[in-house]
């Protein structure tokens, strides 16, 4: 599959039918929400965790250099918190655009953090089988990746400081992703 996903999103899951939608946000959409929303909660899915295996050529490195950034790999027992925001269905043009570099829109339950219940709602996916997918390394050569990227949003290490921070803001402990921060700050 290509990497520059915006035509295969809009194609396979038009959105404009539906009044709002809930987008669940993982990664940089939790700390950074430069789009308009309805509501925002915390949320968690369940069967899937935060992994730095799919390469930024787009944000956070180029297409020589790639950065390396969020995406979800299917775990049977894991949680994964994160923010959810009620948008109306047009944000999503800005949102495939966004998420252009390998992403895919998938469906899934989403469940309140701080209050009961659940609902579907979208994330972006980037699975193995996109072009700029990187895959698994060591905690310390994912953190060594990061501190020698940067991309046209900035430097791939304040991804990753502004996500750890984020998360303990939220009381989430994530030992992928606190692992990777306490090697970025060794070096
Ligand atoms: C997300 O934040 O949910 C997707 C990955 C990213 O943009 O960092």
């Amino acid at each position: 599959m290509s990497h520059n996903t915006i035509a295969i999103n809009q194609q396979r899951q038009p959105l404009n039918h539906l009044k709002s939608v809930w987008l669940f946000g993982y990664g940089s959409l939790i700390y950074k929400a430069d789009f308009a929303y309805l509501n925002r909660k915390p949320a968690c899915i369940y069967g899937w965790q935060r992994r730095f295996w799919q390469g930024s050529h787009d944000h956070r490195g180029t297409p020589e250099a790639p950065g390396r950034v969020l995406t979800l790999v299917e775990t049977a027992t894991a949680r994964c918190a994160g923010m959810a925001y009620e948008v109306t269905p047009d944000t999503f043009e800005y949102l495939d655009h966004r998420e252009k570099n390998g992403y895919l829109r998938v469906f899934t339950t989403l469940h309140w953090l701080d209050t009961p219940g659940q609902t579907e709602g979208v994330l972006y996916l980037a699975s193995a089988d996109n072009a700029a997918y990187l895959g698994p390394e060591s905690d310390t050569a994912i953190a060594a990746h990061i501190a020698r990227s940067k991309g046209p949003s900035g430097e791939n290490s304040e991804y990753l400081l502004k996500l750890a921070a984020a998360l303990r803001e939220m009381n989430e402990h994530d030992e992928h992703v606190f692992a990777i921060e306490q090697a970025l700050l060794k070096l």
